[in-house]
């Protein structure tokens, strides 16, 4: 590589932590070192699964954000998938190539997609960098971008992490001012309860009493007293109901399999299949245990509230090699559309509970198609 470029770059190299600013600068840089028309910054998605258009000279940045390949699919997501930089001199004849009418790839013939790549061969994203024309020395150009590319990785790994951790701070900050409000509609909630179901039921035990101490008969005085019996038996399962709503006690009487067993026992219609894995263990955080029920319980809730499904299943296992556990709840109901869910809290709360315990969840939703949860957590062993 021509040295006055590489200095040209290095000097140039961009010391922002804004992702997108800094997708957009590496964009400009390449196009500039390498006489390019221009240049698309792609970055490989937290699912490992996809890649994103996080950057690119103008006027085509308004599209970040907008654009998703899945990991193989088109020549950028080949190139994430195989790792080898690609040089398309026809686009058109390449069965690979996607066209997208955002992008205008009818006016840039000409195209090198490099992966960037960190040390150890990892794939951060993909550099897609068209000219118009036929550059002279394309295989040199490729050997200086693929080198340009591995060059930025690092800096773009970087800003996405600075990006994500800003993100979860921000959700923290979120949650817990939700949990504040949660907190403080929850005490209403329990004081009237307990105004109306066991302060109802005290006052009436109490007026049955009264009445047996001064009986016309002993037999009108049993009355009573059964009458107060069964107001009192009445009260402690209401006390046991709102002591159960404020946390799942199950999880410490009965450990997190048993629970999430029992829970999906409770339920009727429709029945749950339950798969558990034979032996557990794993070790996971209080938080992690109770993320894991209370998503379980609102996604079992969908189910009965929404779906009419007449199949329903809890399945977990451990994937030991990568230290996750996976817990998948599917149904064969009416299915929605994923994308656009703006009422409830339910699936938002599970967002927000996975992020804080550094877990997962994918929802998989089409109408007519039934549901399906994924949630993963990471876990530790018991050595
Ligand atoms: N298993 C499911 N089958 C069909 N539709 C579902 C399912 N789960 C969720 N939905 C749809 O997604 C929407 C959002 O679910 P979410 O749990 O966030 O809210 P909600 O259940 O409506 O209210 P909340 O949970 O706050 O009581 C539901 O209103 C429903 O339309
Ligand atoms: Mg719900």
């Amino acid at each position: 590589m021509k040295d006055h470029l590489l200095r040209q770059i290095i000097d140039a190299m961009p010391h922002v932590t804004d992702l997108e600013e800094l997708a957009d600068h590496v964009a400009e840089l390449v196009i500039g070192a390498f006489g390019a028309d221009v240049c698309f910054v792609y970055l490989l998605d937290e699912d490992q699964r996809h890649i994103s258009l996080i950057g690119a000279t103008p006027p085509y940045s308004i599209h970040r954000g907008k654009i998703r390949l899945a990991v193989g699919d088109g020549i950028s997501g080949w190139v994430a998938q195989s790792k080898i930089p690609l040089i398309v001199p026809d686009k058109w004849a390449d069965s690979r190539y996607r066209y997208m009418p955002e992008l205008e790839g009818e006016n840039f013939n000409f195209l090198i997609s490099v992966p960037m790549m960190r040390p150890g061969e990892v794939v951060v994203g993909v550099l897609n960098v068209h000219w118009r024309e036929l550059p002279s020395e394309s295989e040199s150009i490729l050997v200086d971008l693929q080198y340009v590319a591995n060059l930025f990785a690092g800096n773009v790994e970087m800003a996405a992490l600075v990006e994500k951790l800003a993100r979860r701070e921000s959700q923290l900050e979120k949650f817990a001012a939700d949990t504040i409000d949660a907190a403080e509609l929850e005490r209403k909630r329990i004081a009237r309860d307990i105004h109306d179901g066991l302060g109802q039921l005290l006052h009436s035990a109490l007026y049955h009493l009264d009445a047996a101490m001064y009986p016309e008969s002993m037999n009108a005085s049993r009355i009573e007293i059964t009458a107060a019996k069964d107001l009192v038996v009445s009260a402690i399962s209401e006390v046991k109901e709102t002591i159960s709503r404020l946390r799942p006690g199950i999880l410490d009487d009965l450990g997190l399999m048993a629970g999430l067993a029992s829970l999906c026992n409770s339920i009727k219609n429709p029945e749950v299949d339950v798969e558990l894995p034979e032996v557990f263990d794993a070790i996971l955080s209080s938080a992690a245990e109770i993320t894991i029920y209370r998503i379980t319980q609102e996604a079992l809730a969908n189910i009965i509230k929404h779906s009419g499904a007449t199949w329903a299943s809890l399945k977990i296992w451990l994937d030991y090699e990568l230290r996750i556990l996976h817990a998948i709840i599917s149904d064969d109901g009416a299915g929605f559309d994923v994308d656009d869910v703006n009422n409830g809290h339910g699936i938002q709360g599970m967002r927000e509970r996975v992020e804080l315990i550094g877990a997962s969840l994918e929802v998989f939703s089409r109408a007519n198609h039934g549901t399906k949860i994924h949630l993963k957590v990471p876990f530790s062993l018991n050595q």
